[in-house]
């Protein structure tokens, strides 16, 4: 492989999330979130593992900064915990929440690092999941208000921002299969939280803007490229289905304003009428985002089952000999380029953000398996790009290793070893081969 350049001004960044990294969950007055109530349900969690104190990086942040500007990072995508501002969801902010979340952008932009930042990634204040959390559409308004008092406090430093981290991965774990907090399990409540939670996003786009800010805003999506697992005229029907219900059902409203009549339809069948979508709503989800984010990690393969609950498909296994991570996730950088040049197809000219893409390898220091994996998606990336398709930053997911929600600590997806005992940080080889990366702005030659 040829080295390959990337255009002017792409951002090479990492990405993490508070409930992963901050622990310090009782610090400063911080409300309970639904992750720290599930996370303490017995068995919910691998090894009985919650997020406290996950990296500590609360207190640890200054620290952390600092070894991202050694790895040479130009983009750092972080959340910010809603129970940290506001304890009960609702209210007046607490200033000590604020405070910190300052520091933290202040830091970044003294090292020349510049924030991406996520609303809400899962770590709702547990007073709101008291009064039914997604599924109530008041919900939808608190995050409004949410997002409105974070743009008036940090937008003069933070351009940009992520509403929603992947609003399927919160329905399907969160309310379909209650793998993920709140644990619910119920199909109804899911399409519910799911269009309420895409709703949010819409309303925190017109907060942005009425806030007078410059700033952009997007959603990012955990998108899955699909292929049928065979070329049976069935199992090619199931891929396109369930391409509807995973990834289709988000990005139709957001980038078209409908959704795709083919999954109302299957919902309907399911659940009954759709009257959680008031009219209007679709004009408030489809208000013009400033650019999608993109979650990747691998396609699903499928094929039909009729009879599998609720929809008559199933994931496909990964093919014997194709390469899979420690957690057994199918390793496909090819999928990547497909995923990139079908969105560019099919929905315009929207700018993409990579907010995650990386994998689990639990070797360090020396993880050669995540370098390769590195070096083929960011060359399906580059092919993409080469094609016209305005990719403009790539977020590895994670910048260290960090607590993997129902899997707890044992999964390691970070290009930084973290120690949980002493909580020393270890750049894997994976980070001084990314910080190389992102230094040149060029993959490098394969030796
Ligand atoms: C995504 C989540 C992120 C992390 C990665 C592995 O679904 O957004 O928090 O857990 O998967």
């Amino acid at each position: 492989m040829k080295a390959k350049r990337f255009p002017d001004g792409f951002v090479w960044g990492a990405s993490t999330s508070a409930y992963q990294i901050e622990g310090a969950v009782d610090a400063d007055g911080r409300g309970e979130s639904i992750w720290d109530r599930f996370s303490r349900v017995p068995g919910a969690v691998g090894n009985g593992d919650t997020g406290d104190p996950a990296c500590d990086h609360y207190n640890r942040w200054r620290d952390d900064v600092s070894l991202m500007s050694e790895l040479g990072l130009s983009g750092y995508r972080f959340s910010l915990a809603w129970p940290r501002l506001f304890p009960e969801g609702t209210g007046k902010p607490l200033q000590a929440g604020i405070d910190h979340y300052d520091r933290l952008i202040d830091a970044l932009l003294e090292k020349g690092i510049t924030p991406l930042v996520t609303l809400y990634h899962w770590d709702l204040p547990q007073a709101l999941q008291d009064i039914g959390g997604w599924r109530n559409r008041e919900v939808v308004e608190r995050f409004a208000d949410y997002a409105s008092t974070c743009f008036d406090a940090f937008g003069d430093r933070v351009k940009d921002w992520v509403t929603q981290n992947e609003p399927w991965i919160v329905g399907v774990l969160g309310h379909q299969l209650g793998i993920h907090a709140p644990g619910e399990k119920d199909l109804r409540g899911t399409v519910v939280a799911m269009h309420h939670l895409l709703l949010s996003h819409g309303r925190a786009v017109q907060a942005l803007r009425a806030s007078g800010s410059d700033g952009r805003a997007g959603v990012a999506f955990s998108l899955f490229p699909h292929y049928p697992a065979s070329d049976r005229p069935e199992d090619i029907g199931a891929s396109e289905a369930s391409d509807g219900y995973v990834n289709r059902w988000f990005l139709d409203p957001v980038l078209r304003g409908s959704y795709p009549e083919d999954m109302r339809q299957h919902y309907e069948r399911l659940i009954g009428p759709l009257d959680m979508i008031r009219t209007g709503d679709l004009d408030v989800i489809g208000s013009g985002s400033d650019f999608i984010g993109v979650n990747y990690y691998s396609p699903r393969l499928m094929r039909a089952d009729p009879e599998r609950e609720p929809f008559g498909w199933a994931v496909a296994d990964v093919p014997e000999g194709e390469p899979v991570t420690d957690a057994g996730w199918h390793i496909a950088p090819s999928a990547l380029t497909d995923l990139m040049l079908r969105l560019h197809n099919d929905y315009g000219d929207i700018s993409i953000v990579i907010t995650e893409n990386g994998g689990v390898f639990n070797d360090a220091p020396h993880d050669a398996r995540r370098i390769e994996f590195l070096r083929d998606h960011l060359d399906a990336l580059h092919k993409a790009i080469e094609a016209g398709v305005p990719v403009r930053g790539y977020f590895h997911w994670s910048l260290m290793d960090n607590f993997e929600w129902a899997m707890g600590y044992a999964p390691r997806f970070g290009l930084v070893h973290v120690d949980y005992e002493t909580q020393a940080r270890t750049v894997k080889d994976s980070g001084r081969y990314y910080a190389q990366i992102a230094r040149t702005n060029e993959l490098p030659a394969d030796e």
